[in-house]
């Protein structure tokens, strides 16, 4: 028996597609014969992934947008719905920390500490609210994904705010899927350990690299092409009876961060 992925027709939106993770679970999506409708704050990044999934024979559009703003995401919605004339699946990956390095509760800036609130925590609402509002009305179901963080199941030094919001989109997530699931709507989470995106590449140093490497059961670090294949099969009818679930995908990094050599064995 052979099983393939295949979602012809299918309109899935993912934002912050224009690089790293989203740019990765853009293309896949892309592979599995889906519509992609590609977001980026950046219209650049945007264009760009489109130009790469359509290069590679596959259907994708750009729609800039900065999603933490009702008006741009009125209008981005409008566009879809307009351009692609509909709305199946949606992949709600923007997030990080906005740039910022961890830093202590007490050094942190309130202002700082609401710009990540509002990156992470915010914005997600914000699609949610406007994807679940679109399957309603198409009255079809329609499957939401949000991206998490490891740092939502346990606490990170110097990261309170992203810990925090993050936390929250799970939270978030379990209630859309009991409100939601009557429609007929999945809701869930994934949740990437340390990825290696290019921005990442660029701010751990090799040190830092082999130490978290060293520290997870598989003793990696995880690639942004496989939250794309996790997003796949998640969005696809194979999971078609999950909802409200946060999957970890993060090499085992949340199985503890303790040396993981049992001692030697004796003969
Ligand atoms: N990379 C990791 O190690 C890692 C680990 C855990 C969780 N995550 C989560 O994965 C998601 C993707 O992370 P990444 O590392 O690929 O990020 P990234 O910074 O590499 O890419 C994010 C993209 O989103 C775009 N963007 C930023 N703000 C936006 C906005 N307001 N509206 C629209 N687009 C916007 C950026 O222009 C960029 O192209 C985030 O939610 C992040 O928190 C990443």
């Amino acid at each position: 028996m052979t099983i393939e992925i295949t979602m012809p027709g299918s309109v899935v939106l993912v934002t912050g597609a224009g690089a790293g993770i989203g740019r990765e679970i853009a293309t896949w999506f892309a592979r599995a014969d889906a519509i992609v409708a590609v977001n980026d704050i950046d219209p650049v990044r945007a264009a760009d992934t489109a130009a790469r999934i359509c290069a590679d024979g596959g259907h994708a559009v750009a729609f800039a947008a900065d999603v933490r703003s009702d008006d741009a995401l009125d209008d981005m919605f409008a566009r879809i719905l307009t351009d692609l004339g509909r709305l199946d699946v949606s992949v709600n990956n923007v997030g990080m920390m906005a740039g910022r390095k961890a830093r202590a509760f007490l050094d942190t800036p309130l202002d700082d500490a609401w710009a990540v609130i509002e990156q992470n925590l915010h914005a997600t609402y914000r699609c949610c609210r406007a994807e679940a509002t679109v399957f309603a009305r198409q009255g079809q179901g329609g499957v939401i994904i949000n991206v998490a963080s490891g740092e939502a199941t346990r606490p990170a030094l110097g990261l309170a705010s992203y810990g925090a919001a993050k936390a929250a989109i799970v939270h978030l997530t379990t209630t859309l899927a009991v409100e939601l699931g009557p429609l007929g709507i999945r809701v869930n989470a994934v949740a990437p350990g340390t990825t290696y995106t290019a921005d990442v590449a660029a701010v751990i140093g090799q040190e830092q690299f082999d130490a978290i490497s060293r520290s997870t059961p598989l003793q990696r670090v995880c690639e942004p092409d496989e939250l794309g294949r996790l997003c796949v099969v998640l969005a696809s009818d194979l999971a078609r009876c999950i909802t409200g679930q946060l999957i970890l995908a993060d090499a085992g990094a949340h199985l503890g961060r303790l040396p993981l050599r049992l001692p030697e064995r004796e003969d």
